[in-house]
């Protein structure tokens, strides 16, 4: 149902993004939603969906109100549709209208097979009032991986690296120098790498950055679950003393031989026939790998770019300049946000397909 969105809709509905936000890095591969619900201009409740498997933000929400005769006056407002089917957990649309809330404020329809559209159809058969699209854009850009995971069939794509003032990602190394680190930005933007890393589900680097700079790719410097370890390694000469290969986490390293997993360490097979990319994808999407990050090397994350395969790029640019080296991917995007880190920066960049999609 359309109705007029007024200025208190969206405040309460910012209110309930904002908790959905709580989320971050616990729920995936479910969405990220957040719950408010108020009476006669107050907020009487409130929750979000905190852990993958436990109750959803409705639930929660709902719990949270200390007087439940109050629910039959009042409004619910929601990030995502109520779920339908029973999942790990009951269907929320079913507690709702156990608690007889009249009035239903939704932020975007469920992409979810299972879901999709049933959650309000069971409400308003149930008569409640349901209002969908407040604030739409913005629940569609909170929930950026969730849609395009459903929509697209891959994980949503972040590529990411660091970059001299002069656009160079490394020095040209020779051998000795291997497993160095090369300092391009400081110890602020290492933080809000490793934070990246505990948001998001997977995160790939191609064979040559495996070898030069030996990277471990946890969570150190913040806290959080460490995103599943995806290396490329056609022909298995990749050492294996590398710390990637060190099975402290899961890591799947993408190949085109046949080779005994491990703990922890598997080995899967694709076909290097230009489409290593996609069938990559695919594998995640079956694995339910809802958000990747690509952090290089420059070869790799140039595939991604010549493949229009990648939906955002964080690119943090540091003040040093390298006069030489290896040369920083070019891509052609709008920045959408910007944020200094110290003497140095994070650009944001969204895909113009996504940007075209939510505004
Ligand atoms: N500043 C930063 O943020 C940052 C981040 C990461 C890396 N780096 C730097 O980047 C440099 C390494 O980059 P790089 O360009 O030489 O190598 P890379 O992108 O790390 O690895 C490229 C290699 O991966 C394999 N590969 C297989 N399929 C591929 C595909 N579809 N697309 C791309 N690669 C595929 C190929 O190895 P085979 O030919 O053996 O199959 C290819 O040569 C290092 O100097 C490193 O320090 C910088």
């Amino acid at each position: 149902m359309k109705r007029q969105l007024f200025d208190f809709d969206e405040k309460y509905m910012w209110r309930a993004i904002e908790t959905a936000r709580l989320g971050m890095g616990n729920v995936a591969p479910n969405p990220m939603v957040g719950c408010v619900i108020v009476y006669n201009n107050i907020i009487i409740g409130e929750g979000y969906h905190r852990e993958y498997g436990k109750p959803h933000a409705e639930v929660n929400a709902i719990n949270s109100v200390k007087n439940k005769d109050l629910l039959q006056e009042s409004t619910i407002y929601v990030t995502l549709e109520p779920c339908s089917h029973h999942g790990k957990t009951p269907p929320c649309s079913d507690l709702i209208l156990r608690y007889r809330i009249p009035c239903v404020v939704v932020g975007t329809v469920d992409p979810f097979a299972q879901v999709a559209g049933t959650g309000i159809e069971k409400l308003m058969d149930g008569g409640c009032k349901v209002f969908v699209g407040c604030l739409e854009e913005k629940c569609l850009e909170l929930n950026r991986r969730f849609f395009t995971f459903h929509q697209k069939k891959r994980p949503y794509i972040i590529l990411k690296w660091a970059q001299t003032a002069d656009g160079f990602i490394d020095i040209d190394r020779s051998d000795e120098h291997y497993g160095q680190p090369t300092w391009i930005t400081n110890e602020l933007s290492r933080i809000a790498v490793h934070k990246m890393r505990a948001d998001e589900s997977a995160i790939l680097v191609g064979t040559n950055t495996a070898k030069k700079d030996n990277p471990a790719l946890t969570v150190r410097d913040w806290s959080g679950k460490s995103p599943l370890r995806l290396v490329i390694d056609r022909d298995l000469k990749l050492p294996s003393d590398l710390n990637l290969f060190d099975q402290s986490q899961p890591t799947v390293v993408y190949t085109s031989k046949e080779a005994p997993c491990k703990s922890n360490l598997e080995y899967k097979m694709i076909s290097f026939n230009n489409y290593e990319l996609e069938q990559i994808m695919d594998d995640l999407h079956q694995r339910e790998i809802l958000s990747l990050i690509v952090e290089g090397g420059q070869l790799l994350l140039n595939s991604f770019i010549f493949k229009d395969l990648w939906d955002e790029a964080r690119v943090f640019t540091g003040p040093r300049y390298f006069h030489s080296g290896v040369k920083a991917p070019v891509f052609n995007a709008t920045m959408v946000k910007s944020e200094k880190l110290d003497d140095s920066w994070m650009f944001v960049f969204y895909n113009k397909s996504y940007q075209n999609k939510i505004c």
